[in-house]
Protein backbone atom coordinates (compact mmCIF):
# COMPACT_ATOMS: atom_id res chain seq x y z
CA UNK A 1 0.00 0.00 0.00
CA UNK A 2 1.15 3.40 -0.79
CA UNK A 3 0.10 6.65 0.73
CA UNK A 4 0.70 9.75 -0.48
CA UNK A 5 0.53 13.23 2.39
CA UNK A 6 0.10 16.36 0.60
CA UNK A 7 1.15 18.57 2.99
CA UNK A 8 2.92 22.64 4.04
CA UNK A 9 4.85 20.43 6.84
CA UNK A 10 6.28 17.63 5.96
CA UNK A 11 8.51 17.07 9.08
CA UNK A 12 5.26 16.50 11.40
CA UNK A 13 4.99 13.24 10.11
CA UNK A 14 7.99 11.83 11.85
CA UNK A 15 6.04 9.59 14.58
CA UNK A 16 4.69 7.89 11.80
CA UNK A 17 7.84 6.23 10.66
CA UNK A 18 8.19 5.30 14.38
CA UNK A 19 6.82 1.91 16.26
CA UNK A 20 4.71 -0.35 14.61
CA UNK A 21 3.89 1.93 11.65
CA UNK A 22 7.16 2.97 11.11
CA UNK A 23 8.09 -1.34 11.29
CA UNK A 24 5.65 -1.79 8.64
CA UNK A 25 6.97 0.74 6.46
CA UNK A 26 10.20 -1.21 6.90
CA UNK A 27 9.03 -4.35 6.09
CA UNK A 28 7.70 -3.10 2.68
CA UNK A 29 4.00 -3.14 3.66
CA UNK A 30 3.42 0.27 3.47
CA UNK A 31 5.37 3.04 1.92
CA UNK A 32 4.48 6.40 3.82
CA UNK A 33 5.17 10.08 2.16
CA UNK A 34 5.14 13.42 2.99
CA UNK A 35 5.08 15.86 0.51
CA UNK A 36 6.20 19.27 0.64
CA UNK A 37 3.29 21.68 -1.41
CA UNK A 38 5.27 24.32 -1.41
CA UNK A 39 7.53 22.48 -3.83
CA UNK A 40 4.75 22.60 -6.48
CA UNK A 41 4.03 26.21 -6.04
CA UNK A 42 4.18 28.69 -9.53
CA UNK A 43 4.39 31.66 -7.31
CA UNK A 44 8.07 33.22 -7.13
CA UNK A 45 7.49 33.83 -3.33
CA UNK A 46 7.06 30.23 -2.86
CA UNK A 47 3.32 31.35 -1.57
CA UNK A 48 0.90 29.04 -1.00
CA UNK A 49 -1.98 30.86 0.53
CA UNK A 50 -3.81 34.00 -0.16
CA UNK A 51 -6.22 35.79 1.41
CA UNK A 52 -9.99 35.03 0.97
CA UNK A 53 -12.72 35.95 -1.66
CA UNK A 54 -15.66 37.68 0.21
CA UNK A 55 -13.39 39.01 2.79
CA UNK A 56 -12.84 37.26 6.52
CA UNK A 57 -10.66 36.24 8.69
CA UNK A 58 -7.37 34.30 7.70
CA UNK A 59 -5.88 32.67 4.47
CA UNK A 60 -6.98 29.84 2.13
CA UNK A 61 -4.29 27.66 0.36
CA UNK A 62 -4.36 28.63 -2.69
CA UNK A 63 -5.20 25.94 -5.86
CA UNK A 64 -2.64 25.55 -8.21
CA UNK A 65 0.50 23.96 -6.00
CA UNK A 66 -2.17 21.74 -4.75
CA UNK A 67 -3.63 20.74 -8.07
CA UNK A 68 -0.07 20.44 -9.95
CA UNK A 69 1.02 18.07 -6.54
CA UNK A 70 -1.88 15.59 -6.99
CA UNK A 71 -1.07 14.99 -10.51
CA UNK A 72 2.31 14.33 -10.32
CA UNK A 73 1.69 12.13 -7.15
CA UNK A 74 -1.63 10.22 -8.40
CA UNK A 75 -1.11 11.10 -12.58
CA UNK A 76 -3.51 8.34 -13.44
CA UNK A 77 -6.47 8.94 -10.72
CA UNK A 78 -5.67 5.71 -9.08
CA UNK A 79 -5.48 6.74 -5.40
CA UNK A 80 -8.50 7.42 -3.33
CA UNK A 81 -8.12 10.84 -2.40
CA UNK A 82 -9.18 12.33 0.79
CA UNK A 83 -9.31 15.69 2.32
CA UNK A 84 -9.14 15.86 6.18
CA UNK A 85 -11.31 18.39 7.26
CA UNK A 86 -14.21 19.08 10.11
CA UNK A 87 -16.74 19.05 7.75
CA UNK A 88 -15.91 15.80 6.13
CA UNK A 89 -17.54 12.54 6.81
CA UNK A 90 -16.95 11.11 10.30
CA UNK A 91 -14.14 8.92 10.23
CA UNK A 92 -14.52 5.61 12.28
CA UNK A 93 -13.14 1.99 12.57
CA UNK A 94 -15.54 1.16 9.88
CA UNK A 95 -14.55 3.59 7.41
CA UNK A 96 -10.63 2.81 8.49
CA UNK A 97 -11.03 -0.89 7.59
CA UNK A 98 -12.56 -0.05 4.69
CA UNK A 99 -9.84 2.47 3.92
CA UNK A 100 -6.98 -0.41 4.47
CA UNK A 101 -8.39 -2.37 1.48
CA UNK A 102 -7.14 0.55 -1.36
CA UNK A 103 -3.59 0.39 -3.03
CA UNK A 104 -3.18 4.33 -3.02
CA UNK A 105 -4.62 6.97 -0.64
CA UNK A 106 -3.42 10.59 -1.54
CA UNK A 107 -4.56 12.74 1.86
CA UNK A 108 -4.03 16.87 1.58
CA UNK A 109 -3.91 18.44 4.96
CA UNK A 110 -5.48 22.12 5.12
CA UNK A 111 -4.37 24.86 6.86
CA UNK A 112 -5.43 28.44 8.20
CA UNK A 113 -9.21 29.13 6.57
CA UNK A 114 -9.31 26.04 4.36
CA UNK A 115 -8.53 25.56 0.73
CA UNK A 116 -9.76 26.84 -2.46
CA UNK A 117 -13.32 24.66 -3.22
CA UNK A 118 -11.43 24.18 -7.05
CA UNK A 119 -8.66 22.50 -6.01
CA UNK A 120 -10.86 19.82 -4.30
CA UNK A 121 -13.78 19.77 -7.20
CA UNK A 122 -10.80 19.54 -9.66
CA UNK A 123 -9.09 16.81 -7.81
CA UNK A 124 -12.29 14.86 -6.68
CA UNK A 125 -11.27 15.04 -3.25
CA UNK A 126 -13.85 13.35 -0.87
CA UNK A 127 -13.90 14.99 2.56
CA UNK A 128 -13.47 13.22 6.18
CA UNK A 129 -13.21 14.31 9.83
CA UNK A 130 -11.79 13.29 12.74
CA UNK A 131 -14.40 14.37 15.14
CA UNK A 132 -16.51 17.69 16.15
CA UNK A 133 -13.58 19.98 17.13
CA UNK A 134 -11.03 22.06 15.00
CA UNK A 135 -7.65 21.64 14.33
CA UNK A 136 -5.32 24.39 13.70
CA UNK A 137 -4.36 21.79 10.48
CA UNK A 138 -4.85 18.62 8.73
CA UNK A 139 -1.56 16.73 9.86
CA UNK A 140 -2.87 15.03 12.98
CA UNK A 141 -5.85 14.01 11.62
CA UNK A 142 -3.95 12.40 8.58
CA UNK A 143 -1.54 10.86 10.65
CA UNK A 144 -5.29 9.11 13.08
CA UNK A 145 -6.31 8.39 9.49
CA UNK A 146 -3.18 6.70 8.47
CA UNK A 147 -2.30 4.75 11.98
CA UNK A 148 -5.81 3.78 12.63
CA UNK A 149 -6.32 2.04 8.84
CA UNK A 150 -2.72 0.24 9.23
CA UNK A 151 -3.87 -1.71 12.07
CA UNK A 152 -6.34 -3.14 9.49
CA UNK A 153 -3.97 -4.05 6.84
CA UNK A 154 -2.12 -7.17 6.72
CA UNK A 155 0.51 -8.22 8.57
CA UNK A 156 0.58 -4.92 10.40
CA UNK A 157 -0.54 -5.74 13.68
CA UNK A 158 0.41 -9.55 14.95
CA UNK A 159 -2.58 -12.14 13.69
CA UNK A 160 -6.29 -11.57 15.54
CA UNK A 161 -4.91 -8.25 17.49
CA UNK A 162 -7.28 -6.18 15.60
CA UNK A 163 -10.28 -7.60 15.28
CA UNK A 164 -10.24 -8.61 19.19
CA UNK A 165 -10.81 -4.73 20.94
CA UNK A 166 -12.93 -1.70 21.16
CA UNK A 167 -15.50 -1.51 18.26
CA UNK A 168 -14.77 -4.45 16.19
CA UNK A 169 -17.60 -5.95 17.82
CA UNK A 170 -19.70 -2.86 18.24
CA UNK A 171 -18.84 -3.00 21.96
CA UNK A 172 -15.42 -1.56 24.07
CA UNK A 173 -12.92 -3.52 25.18
CA UNK A 174 -13.13 -5.65 28.50
CA UNK A 175 -9.88 -5.20 31.16
CA UNK A 176 -6.46 -6.72 30.75
CA UNK A 177 -4.38 -8.31 33.68
CA UNK A 178 -0.89 -9.29 33.03
CA UNK A 179 2.02 -10.83 35.80
CA UNK A 180 1.75 -10.02 38.47
CA UNK A 181 -1.17 -12.42 39.50
CA UNK A 182 -1.30 -9.66 42.68
CA UNK A 183 0.08 -6.25 42.59
CA UNK A 184 -0.41 -3.72 45.71
CA UNK A 185 -3.27 -6.39 47.27
CA UNK A 186 -5.14 -6.35 44.17
CA UNK A 187 -5.68 -9.70 42.31
CA UNK A 188 -6.08 -10.85 38.99
CA UNK A 189 -9.73 -12.37 38.69
CA UNK A 190 -9.64 -16.05 39.09
CA UNK A 191 -11.30 -16.76 35.84
CA UNK A 192 -8.03 -15.64 33.79
CA UNK A 193 -5.97 -18.03 35.53
CA UNK A 194 -8.08 -20.92 35.34
CA UNK A 195 -7.11 -21.82 31.84
CA UNK A 196 -10.55 -22.83 30.83
CA UNK A 197 -10.78 -21.05 27.26
CA UNK A 198 -14.78 -21.16 27.43
CA UNK A 199 -15.06 -19.27 30.25
CA UNK A 200 -12.32 -16.71 29.79
CA UNK A 201 -14.55 -16.21 26.62
CA UNK A 202 -17.53 -15.39 28.50
CA UNK A 203 -16.37 -13.09 31.41
CA UNK A 204 -14.34 -11.07 28.66
CA UNK A 205 -18.00 -10.90 26.49
CA UNK A 206 -19.36 -9.52 29.71
CA UNK A 207 -17.01 -7.49 30.89
CA UNK A 208 -17.17 -5.59 27.13
CA UNK A 209 -21.21 -5.19 27.59
CA UNK A 210 -21.10 -3.85 31.17
CA UNK A 211 -18.18 -1.57 30.42
CA UNK A 212 -19.98 -0.38 27.17
CA UNK A 213 -23.74 0.02 28.66
CA UNK A 214 -21.82 2.20 31.31
CA UNK A 215 -19.77 4.34 29.24
CA UNK A 216 -21.12 4.20 25.76
CA UNK A 217 -24.77 3.01 26.30
CA UNK A 218 -25.38 4.70 22.41
CA UNK A 219 -23.00 1.83 20.94
CA UNK A 220 -25.98 -0.84 22.54
CA UNK A 221 -29.06 0.98 20.46
N1 LIG B 1 -8.76 19.73 10.15
C1 LIG B 1 -9.11 20.55 11.15
N2 LIG B 1 -9.93 19.96 12.00
C2 LIG B 1 -10.15 18.68 11.54
C3 LIG B 1 -10.92 17.59 11.98
N3 LIG B 1 -11.67 17.63 13.08
N4 LIG B 1 -10.90 16.46 11.25
C4 LIG B 1 -10.18 16.41 10.12
N5 LIG B 1 -9.42 17.40 9.65
C5 LIG B 1 -9.40 18.55 10.35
Amino acid sequence: MKIDILTLFPEMFAPLHQSITGRAERAGIVEIRAEDIRKYTKDRHFKCDDVPYGGGAGMVMTPQPIVDAVRALDPNGKARRIYMSPRGRVFTGKVASELAREDNILILCGHYEGVDQRALDICGFEELSIGDYVLTGGELAAMVVTDALLRFVDGVLSDGSADEESFSDGLLEYPQYTRPAVFEGLAVPEVLLSGHHENIAKWRKLQAEKITAERRPDLLK
